[in-house]
């Protein structure tokens, strides 16, 4: 367990009054989260919390209708998506998706692309040895990987890029508990070297376990921001996942 109680003083990602809508209808009223440096947080909450809305603002993918952004000491409020991939943060965004047609070296030569115009097969190797079930399978084509080793992929095409801040949304979701298990630790050697995880995730119980520091999401706010630790002990946690007979963790099902 890496839980800890007093965050790092280097903040690398500050989100700030942020305000989020679809058309007319505004699902992120004013939420502010932040993430330091080399720590692992993990965004809790509910279906349709507007957690992935909230990435999806981060990564410059869906417009933010006010608040601002800023990533190690950049303001990247009004940059485009690529100028943020660029600055360093990179989204595995919601249910692996991967160039199915195209094998798995293919797919993490794309995931270069997000430093060097035109890719980078030094970044392999490395990769390889960090993911070695993808080292196995690198001709493969993607279409003939498991749902899990997808999403594996997935992760390793985002981390090929060399981000400082790696968000993973939902990665889990619909996998079984090894791959999920794997996709964690991964998450957290990779924040032992350094990287920044910005995680959100439905399995709470193992999430809480990865992660050093939590935001619990309610209706586009954040409710609660504490220790992994704490989040784990108090009743909000109970009261937002179980209030409306939603799983609080893969051990309830
Ligand atoms: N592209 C979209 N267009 C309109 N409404 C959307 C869109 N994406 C999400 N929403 C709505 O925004 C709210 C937040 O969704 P989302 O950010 O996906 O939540 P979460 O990731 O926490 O499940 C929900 O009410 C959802 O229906
Ligand atoms: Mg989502």
């Amino acid at each position: 367990m890496n839980n800890h109680s007093s965050r790092p003083d280097d903040v690398l990602l500050s989100v700030r009054d942020l305000h989020v809508a679809y058309g007319k209808a505004e699902v992120v009223h004013g939420l502010s989260m932040d993430v330091r440096a080399g720590e692992f947080v993990v965004v809790l909450g509910r279906n349709g919390a507007g957690k992935s809305t909230v990435m999806h603002a981060i990564s410059g993918l869906v417009p933010k209708r006010s608040g601002t952004v800023s990533f190690a000491g950049q303001d990247l409020t009004h940059a485009t998506s690529r100028q943020i991939v660029q600055s360093g943060i990179i989204q595995v965004l919601e249910g692996h998706r991967v160039f199915q047609t195209l094998s798995v070296e293919d797919n993490l030569m794309i995931g270069t692309y997000a430093k060097s115009p035109h890719g980078d097969r030094s970044k392999l190797a490395a990769i390889y040895e960090l993911f070695p079930e993808l080292a196995e399978r690198k001709q493969q084509m993607a279409s003939r990987l498991s749902g899990g080793q997808q999403q594996i992929l997935a992760v390793a095409q985002g981390v090929i890029g060399e981000p400082k801040l790696l968000i993973l949304d939902e990665p889990s979701a619909g996998l079984a508990p090894m791959v999920v298990d794997r996709i964690l630790t991964v998450a957290t050697e990779l924040c032992a070297k350094g990287l920044a995880i910005l995680l959100v995730e439905q399995l709470v119980e193992k999430a809480l376990k990865h992660a050093h520091f939590a935001f619990l999401m309610e209706t586009g706010r954040v409710a609660a921001a504490a220790s992994s630790t704490e989040i784990g002990q108090g009743d909000l946690l109970h009261r937002v996942f179980l209030g409306g007979g939603e799983p609080l963790s893969e051990s309830e099902k």
